[in-house]
């Protein structure tokens, strides 16, 4: 059984086809990579399926339930986090109430708690920074918690993202070009960070032009081109396969 199934998408922004019947499937505990050159719906395939859009046509099932056109903080409740292709860390906070950001979809206090600090609320906030922490150690950030987020190196302000997307504990994530921006070396600590992910029952789904790092995470590669699913294979098949080769030629992401 499928943890998600895109069923024939499509999405139309005014006369632009930015999808176009896209289908496909991704099993629980796998890492699937989302490739295709600029502009042929990637972000736009994971924006309609985390809420931000709805599909034009087409459905999204995810753990045998149609998600789709739910708001978005409903589907980040059943499980689905993401992260953005721009940078969306916020900078003048410590990384680790970055991370509590990460946990207000689960966290049920109201108002009237929060400015009586009853010990529920106390006892919620101490819960919810182990949990954050925890998290930070997952990704070797501990010694960092205090630390104001835009002091962090860049790779690390990326992790720090990560680190804020899983803290409410995803079935999947979705990570919209992690690498962007990053030295192979920070590339290397996110491809580690990933397979642990996995290994703690993450199923990820990443976008990525970087061919190094995606060929190396990633068990099933799924391309795009203008819009429409165009090749579907492991990585080796992929990079093997002659009209992948042709769609990037002149692109930045040559195979
Ligand atoms: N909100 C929007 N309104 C109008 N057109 C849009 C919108 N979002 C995306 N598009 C168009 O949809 C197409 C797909 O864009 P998308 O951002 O999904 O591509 P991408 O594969 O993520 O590209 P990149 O690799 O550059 O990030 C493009 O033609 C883009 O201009
Ligand atoms: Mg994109």
């Amino acid at each position: 059984m499928s943890l998600l199934t895109a069923n024939k998408i499509g999405k139309n922004f005014g006369g632009v086809v930015a999808l176009n019947d896209v289908s496909l499937t991704v099993d629980k505990g796998e890492i699937v990579g989302m490739i295709g050159p600029n502009g042929s719906g990637k972000t736009t395939f994971i924006n309609n399926l985390s809420g931000i859009y709805s599909p034009t046509i087409g459905n999204f099932i995810f753990n045998e339930e149609d998600i789709t056109g739910f708001e978005a903080h409903i589907i980040t409740g059943k499980g689905i986090s993401r992260t953005f292709q721009n940078l969306r860390v916020f900078p003048n906070i410590s990384v680790l109430e970055n991370i509590l950001i990460g946990l207000h979809c689960k966290i049920d206090i109201s108002l009237w708690d929060v400015y009586f600090r009853f010990l529920k609320t106390r006892k919620i906030e101490a819960q919810a920074r182990e949990k954050a922490m925890k998290v930070l150690e997952i990704a070797n950030l501990t010694d960092s918690h205090d630390t104001l987020a835009k002091n962090l190196p860049y790779g690390k302000q990326r992790l720090l993202e990560i680190c804020r997307a899983i803290v409410s504990d995803p079935y999947l994530l979705l990570l919209d070009e992690p690498c962007a921006g990053m030295n192979p070396v920070e590339m290397d600590d996110l491809a580690d960070f990933i397979k642990i992910l996995q290994k703690r029952g993450i199923t990820v789904f990443v976008i990525e032009h970087n061919m190094r790092f995606i060929m190396s995470v990633a068990e099933r590669l799924i391309v795009l081109a203008n819009g429409s699913k165009f090749a579907e294979g492991t990585p080796t098949q992929i990079q093997n396969d002659k009209k992948v080769q042709a769609i990037y030629l002149g692109d930045e992401g040559d195979l």
